[in-house]
């Protein structure tokens, strides 16, 4: 379906046709929401396919600002928002989120999708307190993805509508960790509290203040209860409702989570998250593959730096007054923990990696504007001395050697600050020709060191952020 004003928008040459898809070219966070707020106009529906409550995508609709963690970010535009047996809910808190979205009614949810539950998300956080340093989200995304994987533990959103079956299955579930769970002791209680900050509503309740039997029947009433808000949600099959809007000819956006740098297998392994982030992976999770628009619907957002939460390696991470400039004036607090983001010079390098292996072939660049706001020369690091005294371009997949990777920097353009209005204005009619010339050497350098680094001859950086606000992007 055309939209009437796409003709004459700077977004003509760059939207697809069929199905597109939006992942992050980095460690998260790069602001993959602000890209989907600037397309929205222009699509038809929106899909997430891995992942659930460990992401925070800030999107824009007439003037206000809404954080979607699990529900699809369309869903705030009115639009149909599928959301596949590929992700791992937690439907307590998608009750809370769904307040945000006026219709939700355009809320369609498989069936399949696995469930986590309070057992979930306390476990997560004991292993991190067991000595891991991934620096998970707490939210049980993990564990979920083990019971989907193993199966025999595994609670999906469908068994939510029967009583019996969802009490059955979460016995199974807490049984079968009944000694970690209770091991847990006065610690589970930091993770109610932290439930409480990230706005889960309800009587916080621990194993440890009682016996198993009345954790289960807590556990099972709370998402019973959750269960019956969303049952309407619920579709019998979200493949075949997906493909039947492409073949109506709609336009669709498979929403990635995270980034590629935190793909399970292509990622930092093993300070990663537990799914596929990469584009053929979030299109394959959604069942679209087929329908995607490779020359014009394969998108990868990333910063004009770097940032990273958790733990794992961060080659180009500053340290110091810059680290706390940059953190201040991008507001590098994340949108699900409101962690402080590490921070760090842009690494083309790694970001190369996660072009190559993404599957990437369009970029937008983000926070442009708050580089220039710094007042510092930036860097670029376009290669790796590792310990052994090798220079590389190729991003080592052992951590310990990643973990002891020096940057080689190349001096970047030094960036003017960007009057964000008449940038934008003037932007409508000449595109990148509207940014100053610095921002536009700057983009030109990273874009050239992308495409010589990864290989992938076709790649280009085709818009830029230069604020928050929906609209302050320049289409090339
Ligand atoms: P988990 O996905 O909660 O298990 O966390 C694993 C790692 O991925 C941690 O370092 C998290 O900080 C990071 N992470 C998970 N989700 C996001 C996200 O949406 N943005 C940025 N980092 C994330």
């Amino acid at each position: 379906m055309v939209k009437d004003d796409l003709a004459s928008s700077p977004w003509s040459r760059y939207i697809w046709n069929g199905v597109g898809v939006v992942v992050g070219a980095d460690w998260g966070d790069g602001g993959k929401g602000k890209f989907v707020s600037d397309v929205a106009p222009y699509v038809d529906f929106s899909v997430r396919s891995q992942g659930g409550p460990n992401s925070g995508h800030t999107v824009w609709h007439r003037g206000t600002k809404y954080v979607m963690h699990q529900v699809p970010s369309l869903a705030v535009f009115g639009k149909p928002s599928v959301m596949t047996g590929g992700m791992v809910v937690n439907p307590v808190l998608l009750n809370e989120e769904m307040k945000q979205v006026a219709n939700p009614d355009v809320v369609y949810i498989d069936p399949r999708a696995a469930v986590i539950t309070r057992a979930h998300r306390a476990l997560d956080g004991h292993g991190e307190r067991n000595g891991t340093t991934i620096g998970t989200t707490n939210h049980g995304v993990g564990p979920a993805y083990e019971s989907k994987a193993n199966r025999r533990e595994l609670i999906t959103v469908g068994d939510l509508l029967d009583r019996q079956r969802l009490a059955d299955r979460v016995g199974n579930y807490v049984r079968a960790h009944s000694v970690e769970l209770l091991e847990l002791g006065d610690a589970d209680r930091s993770l109610i509290e932290a439930g409480k900050a990230a706005g889960e509503p309800g009587e916080a309740f621990s194993p440890v203040s009682g016996n198993l039997d009345e954790y289960c029947e807590a556990i099972t009433e709370e998402l019973f209860t959750a269960g019956q808000l969303v049952a309407r949600n619920i579709v019998c099959d979200a493949s075949t409702m997906l493909q039947q809007l492409v073949k109506q000819g709609k336009r669709g956006l498979v929403e990635g989570a995270q980034g590629v740098l935190l793909d399970r297998d292509l990622g930092t392994v093993p300070y990663v998250t537990s799914s596929k982030t990469t584009a053929g992976a979030v299109l394959a999770e959604a069942g679209l593959s087929q329908y995607a628009d490779r020359a014009k619907g394969y998108w990868g957002v990333f910063k004009a730096y770097m940032t990273r939460v958790g733990g794992g390696p961060f080659p180009t991470e500053l340290k110091g007054q810059t680290d706390e400039r940059l953190r201040k004036a991008g507001h590098e607090f994340g949108s699900t923990t409101n962690r402080p983001r590490r921070t760090g010079w842009f690494d083309a390098v790694a970001t190369a990696h996660a072009i190559r292996t993404g599957e990437i072939r369009k970029g937008y660049i983000t926070k442009i504007d708050v580089m220039a706001a710094l007042g510092e020369p930036p860097l670029i690091a376009a290669a790796y001395m590792l310990e052994d005294g090798t220079l590389t371009q190729q991003f080592p997949t052992d951590p310990r050697v990643l973990e002891n990777a020096r940057p080689m920097f190349v001096p970047a353009p030094k960036i003017e600050d960007i009057r964000r209005r008449e940038t934008v204005i003037a932007g409508r009619k000449s595109g990148f020709k509207a940014l100053p010339d610095g921002v536009r050497a700057y983009i030109a350098t990273v874009e050239k060191l992308l495409r010589d680094i990864s290989g992938v001859d076709e790649f280009e950086i085709a818009a830029a952020s230069i604020g928050p606000w929906k609209g302050q992007t320049v289409v090339k």
